[in-house]
């Protein structure tokens, strides 16, 4: 094994390959990933003295193995992304065999056979006319291109003033600056200002309305909200509204058909373009392979990532309609002002090919809406705690709601000693999901209705465990 001295000087080691060969042990990694890795979204004590930190191995299916051997169930498949599940070794192979043959040609100017092999699969599964495919890395790519696609076209067509952006409270659409001006909770002290000519409206919440009405009406009055947003904007200087079909970050909210289809209406109206965030929710996770499709609309935009490749490649894209790529067509000479290096990787696109083959062999979007129903029954058995007060979701895209006090349907705070609690008492079981005022249940869409039992009896063990621990900090 070549050293990393070896590696740095090109001349060999000697106290580098120690250094390496203590690496090796699960502790030595540890210590590698402790002293070098950037944990993305981790304060250093909850690393440092809450042994926070998790080095993984390998996984298999809806298990993970850390490198210390002991093994955890994935309830949240990585981060709603690893829908075909772990250990697929049939896209290592497919990976492989194309970086052996041509791993890298540049997007700007060229693309490959398996680029144009993806890009036609997509405009065949994708709903109506969304045909036309602009690839790169991450969701959050993927938005900043939408966007940056929405603001262009709108100029192209002869209205340079429209470059508003409507978004929604409570929504999550990435970390780049561009993706988080979209996202609802932006760190303002920390990164702002942020892109101009943001708004962020309420978006469906059946369970907490902030119109004071129930059911679908609360998802009509939402949509009706976002025509008034555009009226008061101006509508010719609005250039798009984002949304997630289904709320995921925002806590899994399923509006009524009636809100897409009023939104589709009232863009249409006002000549603003409609995308929708698939990010989190395509590729089977809702129990259809897009979740717009439970609502009967096209978007002009979607994005993409996360389970177009179930993680085993960073691949990601913006799928537009032909009448929006139409305008790049009448006007021939004018390209799309964006450019990624990695924009339809080879080996990324044959990684997601072969995902989407194994969603069609073993009809995981089925899988999904079955699994997800048994999913949502064992949940609705959770009610039975003081402290759970809602359960919604649709296929494998479901949560809880945590609450202080169900009859006034108070929350937690997020960094609330109670949610600490059922977070520790949760990972300690170990099963990985994601705490805040819900819990998060999305694990690939393999899992098996054993596994499905387990998550519950885990998360019911551990609100028991915190409600004792707690009480007296919520209504019994
Ligand atoms: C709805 C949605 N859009 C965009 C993103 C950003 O994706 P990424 O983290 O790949 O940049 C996320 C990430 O979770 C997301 O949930």
């Amino acid at each position: 094994m070549v050293t990393v001295k070896e590696v740095a000087t090109g001349a060999p080691a000697g106290a580098g390959a120690a250094a390496l060969v203590d690496a090796v042990s699960p502790a030595g990694i540890e210590r590698e990933a402790m002293d070098h890795v950037w944990i993305h979204s981790q304060p250093w004590l909850e690393l440092a003295e809450r042994g926070g930190l998790r080095v993984f191995d390998r996984g298999e299916g809806s298990t993970l193995w850390d490198v210390q051997g002991r093994d955890y169930l994935d309830g949240i498949a990585g981060l709603w992304v690893v829908n075909a599940g772990h250990g697929r070794a049939e896209i290592a192979e497919a990976m492989g065999k194309q970086a052996a043959k041509l791993a890298y040609v540049s997007a700007s100017s060229f693309t490959t056979g398996p680029a144009a092999q993806l890009a036609h699969t997509l405009a065949e599964v994708t709903p109506g006319d969304l045909n036309r495919v602009f690839f790169c890395s991450g969701g959050s790519e993927a938005v900043e291109t939408a966007v940056k696609i929405a603001k262009q076209v709108q100029a192209m067509r002869g209205f340079p003033r429209r470059y508003k952006v409507i978004a929604r409270r409570g929504s999550y659409h990435g970390m780049t600056m561009g993706a988080m001006s979209l996202t609802a909770m932006r760190n303002e002290a920390y990164f702002g200002p942020f892109m101009y000519g943001v708004s962020h409206v309420p978006h469906p919440n059946r369970y907490r309305s902030d119109f004071g009405v129930e059911g679908e009406q609360a998802d009509i009055m939402a949509a009706r909200y976002v025509e008034q947003e555009i009226e008061s904007q101006g509508p010719d200087t609005v250039a798009c509204v984002i949304g997630e079909p289904v709320s995921s970050a925002a806590g899994v909210h399923v509006p009524s058909p009636v809100y897409w289809q009023m939104l589709r209406e009232i863009c249409d109206k006002h000549g603003v373009l409609l995308i929708c965030d698939e990010v989190i929710n395509g590729f089977g996770r809702t129990g259809k392979l897009f979740a717009t499709e439970h609502f009967g609309i096209v978007p002009d935009i979607i994005t993409i990532a996360k389970g177009l490749s179930s993680g085993y490649a960073p691949i990601a894209a913006a799928i537009v309609r032909d009448s929006v790529f139409d305008t790049f067509k009448d006007q021939g000479e004018v390209a799309m002002g964006h450019l990624l290096t990695f924009g339809g990787h080879p080996v990324c696109a044959v990684a997601a090919q072969k995902n989407l083959e194994i969603f069609a062999e073993e009809n995981l979007v089925a899988q999904a809406a079955e699994k997800g129903e048994y999913l949502k029954a064992r949940l609705e058995e959770l009610r039975a705690h003081p402290t759970v007060g809602d359960v919604r979701g649709v296929g494998l895209l479901t949560a809880i709601e945590i609450v202080r006090d169900k009859e006034a349907k108070t929350s937690f705070a997020k960094d609330s000693a109670f949610i600490k609690t059922v977070n520790k008492e949760i990972m300690d079981r170990r099963l990985i999901t994601r705490v805040w005022n819900v819990i998060h249940f999305a694990p690939p869409l393999v899992v098996t209705h054993d596994e499905i039992d387990r998550m519950v009896t885990i998360v019911d063990e551990a609100l028991t465990a915190a409600e004792r621990a707690h009480a007296g900090e919520f209504v019994a």
